[in-house]
Order: structure tokens, then C-alpha cells, then sequence
């Protein structure tokens, strides 16, 4: 079924060469790290980059029209997740792990204080919080991958009283498993904690509201990256309840733009965003991020969410008839409620980094294998046993990738097409069949397969996509 939506992004059927010499247009499986770019973000900078100039204190014509055009973006960023101007700040990062970074220094913490996250996050959405106070991971389900909605009630609930937040992610980038959110910030309220929504996933797929700042079910904050969202130019977004922010504490990053006055002995921060956004902001990702929201504002995610559920559901459909595949998670075709459309699946008898190589380099297809940045998830999908998980952590740390457990993910976005998923099944069908025409080399540090006689020459389709032996610029 062709995709009216497929016209909306740019290079959907760029061709790419082949092993043996032969070209065939890309399939990209692998929207949950990165999505192409919205033809209306491009033809909306290209609109915008001559009237661009550096924003606030600039005093000049581009200069102003640059302020007003980044202030706009930043109400709309906040709209988007149905923010409170009133109560919530919008501050632009670069992206989710800058987001939670940045939360996870300016929040208010007492001392001793616990911060609960789940057992299925990024490590984006984990490792900034072990920086700063204590936390604990809330159980899902190795069978399925779905949070233990019951027993993640009961232990927010033992933590009240030292409990500073629940932070759980919309979505698991692994399983596409969406969280119940609205249980989990009912039960952090009720234990007089906060509620932090990791929405990398959640929002380039599923509509977001906040809610009111004094609804039991709130989200007090939100994260979320544009490069998920069809607006690759390096912006991501922190929404958060101005009144939980820590200002004694004073920015992560000090410098331009974070003050109200400095003298030799004195620093007055700004208010927030401005003591949040240190340096040049990123206006283009920031204008990018706007024409996108745009984007979903006019479609609506009714026929998002139903052509990308159609197209997993086919290719869960064929995954699972073909013997030697093992699909992880939830796996039924028919039921798509609480999931977004990623399927993480495996091969018999082939790495799964060796799985993605071939389907890259002999179908055109593009994936990702591995662990995604949630190891801990990802261990118990695949139930890799203590001493198992004993011997990776001795060869990672050696750094020695090639056996790391992991898996194939195949994730996708609103304009990919049945005709894609057919490729992929016919691919895998192939792999489970110990069809591998070329030959590979196994890169050990990188845990990745490269064909024995070399990568292709990038630069045919992008002239700076060239190895630095090519890149003799002379000198002028
Ligand atoms: C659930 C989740 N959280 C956080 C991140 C980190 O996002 P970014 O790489 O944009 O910082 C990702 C990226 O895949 C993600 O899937």
C-alpha cells in the first residue's frame, strides 16, 4: 500500500549501493535513534538561514527577527506537551541526556534523598540521577518487558517520605513497550515526590499533556529531542516546574547569557530559561523544531500511530513465521495497545551485529543491533545469567564488543511503506536460511561486522562523506 505520508520526509528512497555492485533505494528501520529529516523543516530554514543573526541582545533588523522567531519556537515547544507558561520553564538543550543532565543538577534534592527510575530505561535516563542521590529501579516483566505496574506502585509507595522523584521513560526505545505514566505520577504525587516523563520516544509517536500543575496525574517534567522528531539540527527540549528548581545551586554551565550582572566578586544569575541556556543558543534547531511541531499539529498522530502499528504488526506477523527467529517483548501482531511500533528480534545462529551488516550492506536496509543504551533491559530480555553478565562486563572493559549479548531492532516511523517491510521479512528469511553472500571482518573494539574488502566509497553520495586520504583541499 503506497504511504501518502512518504512524500513528507527527505531522501525516503535514496538509493544505496549494494555489495555486489547493484543499487536499491533505503529502507530505514532504524527511526527510534534518528529520523529523517520533514521536507517543511528544510524549506522552512532555508526560508529562514538569510534572515538568521544572533538572538536577544542583538539590536539589529535579523537580529530581533531572529529573537522573536526563537521565542516563538520556544512557546511552541512547551505547547507541544501542553506546558504552563505560568508554571513551567522551557529550556532548549541539545538533546534527552543533555535534558536530564541538566534536571538532574538543577532539581531541589534534600540530602539523603532517593530518586526511582525503571528497570527499562536508557541509559540517558539512569546515569545522571546515580550521579546525584540514590536510585532505585522499578521491576518490569523479563517475560514481556512491560513495567510490574502493581509492584512499582508498592515500592514508590515504601520510599514516600525520602522519595524526590519518579523519572520513567514514555517508552522503552528497546520493546516500544509505552509505560503506564499516568498510575506512576499518581503514586510519586501521593508519595510527596515529582513525576520526570522521558518522552524520546513517547512524543514523535503519541500526543503529551502535561496536565495541570495541580493534577494528581501530572507530569512535572518533560524531555524530549527534535531528531526523533524529523528536525535533525541539534535541539531537544527540558520542560520543568520552575518551582522545583534548585537556585541556589546556580547553572551546570556557567558563562554568557546565565547572568543578571557579574562583578569581581559577585555573580547575579538570570532567571530561568536564560541562567539555563549558557552560550549562543542553537536558534536553527530551535526554528527546525518549531516547523516540526507544526508538522504533527497539522496531521494530528491518529493516522501516524495507525500506519506505523499496521506496518510492525506485518512484520511481526512474518517475523514470527520464520523458524529460527525469536522476536523479544510483546510479540502478538493484533495487539498494539500501550506499544509503539519497534520490534527487537534475533536470528538463530547469527550475531546480531552480523545481522545488521548483512542486511545493510547485501539488502539496503537499514536497523540497529546491539543494546541500545539500556543494558540493564536489555540482559533481562534476553536472560543473560550473572555469570554471563560477569564475563561481558570483563571483555567490555577490555575492550572487546563482539560478544556482547544484544539484538536487532527494527523501529519505525510514519512514512515507511509495506513494500520496506516485505524487503525486511524477505532479508531476515534469507539470514535464518544461512544465506550470507559476502564476507565480513569482525571489528572487535567496535562489536561491529565490516566487509572483509572494505566500506563503500561514502563520498559518491556525499562529497564530504569522504575518507581524509580523498580530502585534499588545497590550500588557498
Ligand atoms: C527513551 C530514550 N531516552 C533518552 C534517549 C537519549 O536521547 P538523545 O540521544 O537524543 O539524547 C533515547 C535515545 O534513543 C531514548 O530512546
Amino acid at each position: 500500500m503506497a504511504n501518502p505520508l512518504r512524500c513528507e520526509v527527505l531522501g525516503a528512497d535514496a538509493p544505496v549501493p549494494l555489495l555486489d555492485g547493484s543499487t536499491v533505494p533505503y529502507a530505514n528501520f532504524d527511526n527510534a535513534a534518528s529520523t529523517p529529516c520533514l521536507r517543511t523543516v528544510w524549506q522552512r530554514l532555508s526560508e529562514f538561514l538569510p534572515w538568521y543573526s544572533s538572538v536577544h541582545r542583538g539590536s539589529g533588523y535579523k537580529s530581533r527577527l531572529s529573537t522573536v522567531a526563537y521565542d516563538r519556537a520556544r512557546e511552541a515547544a512547551g505547547e507541544f506537551v501542553g506546558a504552563d507558561p505560568s508554571a513551567h520553564t522551557v529550556v532548549f538543550v541539545k538533546n534527552t541526556t543533555e535534558a536530564v543532565n541538566k534536571l538532574a543538577h538543577r532539581l531541589r534534592l534534600r540530602p539523603g534523598a532517593t530518586v526511582l527510575t525503571t528497570a527499562m530505561e536508557h541509559h540517558s535516563n539512569d546515569l545522571p540521577w546515580r550521579a546525584r542521590c540514590r536510585v532505585g529501579f522499578l521491576p518490569v516483566r523479563p517475560e514481556d518487558g512491560t513495567l510490574d505496574a502493581d509492584a512499582a506502585e508498592a515500592a514508590i509507595r515504601a520510599e514516600a517520605g525520602r522519595l524526590a522523584l519518579v523519572a520513567a521513560t514514555g517508552a522503552s526505545n528497546v520493546t516500544g513497550n509505552v509505560n503506564p505514566f499516568r498510575r506512576l505520577a499518581r503514586a510519586a504525587h501521593e508519595a510527596g515526590a515529582l513525576f520526570l516523563l522521558d518522552a524520546a520516544q513517547l512524543a514523535p509517536h503519541r500526543p503529551i499533556d502535561m496536565l495541570a500543575p495541580d493534577d494528581p496525574e501530572r507530569i512535572d517534567f518533560v524531555v524530549y529531542s527534535a531528531h526523533k522528531m524529523y528536525a535533525p539540527f541539534g535541539s531537544g527540549v527540558l520542560v520543568a516546574r520552575r518551582d522545583a528548581l534548585d537556585d541556589e545551586r546556580g547553572p551546570d554551565q556557567r558563562g554568557g547569557g546565565t547572568v543578571r550582572v557579574v562583578t569581581h566578586d559577585h555573580v547575579g544569575w538570570a532567571d530561568t530559561p536564560e541562567v539555563d541556556e549558557a552560550g549562543s543558543p542553537n536558534v536553527v534547531g530551535a526554528v527546525a523544531l518549531h516547523e516540526a511541531i507544526r508538522f504533527y499539529r497539522r496531521h494530528g498522530f491518529g493516522l501516524i500511530e495507525q500506519t506505523e502499528n499496521r506496518l510492525a504488526a506485518r512484520l511481526l506477523r512474518g517475523l514470527l513465521a520464520i523458524p529460527g527467529v525469536t522476536v523479544y517483548g510483546r510479540s502478538d501482531p493484533e495487539d498494539f495497545e500501550n506499544r509503539l511500533a519497534v520490534v527487537p528480534f534475533n536470528v538463530q545462529g547469527v550475531p546480531h551485529a552480523l545481522a545488521a551488516a548483512v542486511l545493510a550492506y547485501e539488502h539496503g536496509i537499514g536497523v540497529r543491533a546491539g543494546c541500545f543504551c539500556a543494558h540493564p533491559y536489555v540482559k533481562t530480555l534476553l536472560r543473560v545469567g550473572p555469570d554471563e553478565e560477569r564475563r561481558m562486563v570483563a571483555a567490555l572493559m577490555a575492550d572487546d564488543r563482539s560478544r556482547l549479548p544484544g539484538a536487532v531492532r527494527a523501529s519505525f516511523g510514519f512514512y515507511n511503506e509495506d513494500s520496506e517491510v516485505d524487503r525486511l521479512l524477505e532479508a531476515v528469511a534469507r539470514l535464518a536460511r544461512g544465506e550470507i553472500r559476502g564476507e565480513y571482518r569482525l571489528d572487535r573494539a567496535a562489536g561491529e561486522y565490516v566487509p572483509a574488502r572494505g566500506e563503500p566509497d561514502y563520498s559518491q553520495s556525499f562529497a564530504l562523506a569522504c575518507s581524509p586520504r580523498w580530502d585534499r583541499v588545497p590550500p588557498c
